[in-house]
């Protein structure tokens, strides 16, 4: 028998009737496991495990479960000693795996990935934890210890503790728990609160919200505080709540009746970056958290392994449950083994819904903001794909990774046939939703990458000179000249020009330092817009070397000063420069983020309404060319709603 092409990527995956079905038939593993009693539901199946990240309860239980049902395992004991320590991809692993196997059981760094692996693999796709995204068999383990010392799900309040951001276990819990019919405190550490994009499903998909306190709150509330209040500075609150309640007029609500349950969770040191990890902050969890009169019967529970935000002191008090949790691994992962085999056989089952992603026909396609998104690592076969998300903000087309769920906020939409850019507001949405339906929507994250693209803006006024060639090339080498007097060792300089003005700029910066000096700083391209932020030598394909180098930054105009901060970001990650100094053509003064240039071709103070480009030769074209080189100023009339012309 093959499986049936049943996914779990998400704990949504599973309707509520099937959660149910699959306790049942927990409930009898588990009896016949105590029992001892020989079983043959899985004879004749395979399963491979794939853990691209360290695991011991959800991989041992999942093998366990396997042979306990009488069916056998293959597993890369390291992954990193598969072919994907030879670069083979993850679609292609899961590919070929699924030709030796029936099932495939995936943990993987990056958040997206069992999604990637279930659309490539026919065989199903057990999602044993996606970077910080998802954890459904964990959901389901907690669910199922969680029901058996509450009788019930619906109408249980369930505090979440600890790293909020990263647990992927609490990210799959609160989905659950939401659709039971829990209540849900969150207890974020400082700074971890449960991400927006899980927060705006919520309110989307389910109508659904919490409320977010301290562990010193939750403390008060446990010992009998008569009114709970929602924390004024988390803005994803504010968000829920945004033009229906005043910011300083947030509601009381009452305290839950009892606490029924503590779910703990460690700090995900593994996906923080060094600085931001303060194990010192962190929630400690002891026996004193359950004194409260409210907290009687509450069952403190964690997924594990704990890192020392869960007192040992706890582990012989009967409401300590969460080695009975890891234990429910294994009846749990037989059930869901068994019910796929049940659902095959059924034949009945639908795939669920999960609605339409938006077709970029044009160019540039938008990519993922989240850095550890899939489609960051796949990105030769993979590429970014995006629904219409809720909309929060009324200046910002929302739309969501349809691999890793995070929001993708657009600042500026195009349509591609009139090769027009507008500034979005909610005005445009119904042109939008027209053009998505048209396959002719173009997303950009600034007027620089929309001009770049070809793109127009919808109503633009009158344009004027602000430099002529002459003008510019004196101020290339004007620039040469102030860092060739301003570094201290030429021979030490490397020059980036940010795709495509900012590396023109770099090369002509380059031979002009060389022609003065007699040094030739080697000099690179960087895409911003690249996935993978590429970084091209411009010297004859040499690697183009950042490690200890004094980096000269090139490009032709800071406005908001993004474009430069994700170049600084991409040259970061090839490695870490003695220094990074940035030249600009023209100066603009006045900028979202702090980045100030060292060195400036001409400077011109900044407008709302109007926008500076620079038109340069190619850089293969001989001089005469370079006599159409300038600079113009053109104001940007702010009525861009109705695009009339569009279509
Ligand atoms: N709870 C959990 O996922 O544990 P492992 O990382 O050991 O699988």
């Amino acid at each position: 028998m093959r499986l049936g092409k049943i996914d779990i990527v998400s704990i949504e995956d599973l309707a509520l009737p099937e959660i149910e079905r699959i306790f049942t038939l927990a409930d009898g593993f588990a009896a016949a496991l105590e029992r001892g009693e020989p079983l043959a539901v899985a004879s004749g199946l395979i399963m491979a495990t794939l853990f691209y990240e360290p695991s011991t309860r959800t991989r041992l239980s999942f093998e366990s479960a396997m042979h306990r049902l009488g069916g056998a395992v293959i597993s890369s004991a390291d992954m990193n000693a598969s072919s994907v320590a030879k670069g083979e991809s993850l679609a292609d692993t899961a590919r070929i795996v699924s030709g030796y196997a029936d099932l495939i059981v995936l943990r993987h760094p990056h958040d997206g990935a069992a999604r990637v692996a279930a659309e490539y693999a026919p065989c199903p796709i057990i999602n044993a934890g996606d970077g910080s995204r998802e954890h459904p068999t964990q959901t389901l383990c907690d669910l199922f210890i969680l029901r058996r010392k509450k009788g019930k799900l619906k109408g249980l309040t369930v505090a979440l503790c600890g790293d909020l951001k990263f647990g992927r276990t609490v990210h799959s819990l609160i989905y659950a728990l939401a659709r039971f019919g829990a209540n849900i405190v969150a207890v974020p550490t400082a700074g971890m609160d449960v991400p927006d994009y899980v927060l705006e499903r919520l309110a989307a998909e389910r109508h659904y919200s919490f409320s977010t306190v301290t562990m010193d709150e939750l403390k008060s509330i446990a010992g009998g505080l008569d009114a709970l209040y929602l924390t004024p500075s988390a803005p994803h609150q504010m968000a829920l709540f945004t033009g229906e309640v005043p910011l300083d007029k947030l509601p009381a609500a009452e305290p839950p009746a009892s606490l029924d349950a503590f779910y703990i969770t460690r700090l995900q040191k593994e996906r923080i970056a060094g600085k931001d990890a303060r194990p010192g902050d962190y929630v400690r969890f002891d026996a004193r958290a359950l004194k409260g009169h409210r907290a009687q019967e509450a069952v403190v529970m964690h997924p594990l392994p704990r890192t020392g935000e869960l007192a040992y002191e706890l582990d012989s008090d009967p409401r300590a449950v969460y080695f009975e949790q890891a234990a429910a691994g294994v009846p749990v992962r037989m059930a869901l083994i068994a019910w796929l085999i049940e659902q095959t056989r059924a034949a009945r089952r639908a795939p669920i819904a999960t609605g339409e992603n938006i077709r970029f026909k044009a160019e540039p396609s938008p990519r993922c903001a989240n850095p550890n998104c899939i489609t960051r690592f796949e990105g030769t076969y993979l590429a970014a794909r995006f629904k219409l998300a809720r909309a929060v903000d009324r200046g910002v087309l929302p739309l969501r990774c349809d691999f890793c769920e995070r929001e993708l906020r657009v600042e500026f939409v195009g349509h591609a046939r009139s090769h027009r850019y507008y500034r979005y507001d909610e005005n445009l949405y119904g042109y939008v939703r027209q053009w998505i339906a048209e396959g002719s929507l173009a997303v950009f994250d600034s007027v620089k990458q929309a001009e770049e693209s070809g793109y127009e803006p919808y109503k633009r006024g009158p344009q004027r000179e602000v430099m002529n060639a002459d003008e510019i090339a004196s101020a290339v080498d004007s620039m040469a000249a102030q860092v060739i007097a301003d570094v201290p060792d030429l021979t030490n300089v490397s020059i980036v020009g940010v795709v495509s003005h900012g590396a023109m700029l770099a090369m002509r910066m380059r031979d002009s330092i060389a022609a003065r000096s007699g040094v030739r700083p080697p000099t690179a391209a960087l895409d911003v817009y690249n996935p993978a932020g590429t970084i091209v030598a411009l010297d004859g394909g040499e690697v183009f070397a950042v490690e200890g180098r004094a980096i000269v930054i090139v490009d032709d105009v800071i406005n908001s000063g993004w474009t430069v901060q994700r170049a600084m970001t991409t040259l970061w990650q090839r490695g870490r420069p003695a220094s990074v100094k940035l030249a600009v053509l023209i100066d603009r003064g006045h900028r979202a983020v702090p980045i100030r240039p060292n060195y400036v071709g001409k400077n011109i103070p900044t407008s709302r309404t109007d926008r500076v480009q620079v038109r340069l030769a190619p850089p293969d074209t001989d001089g005469k060319h370079r006599l159409h080189d300038r600079a113009m100023i053109y104001s940007m009339l702010e009525a861009m709603k109705a695009p009339e012309s569009a279509g």
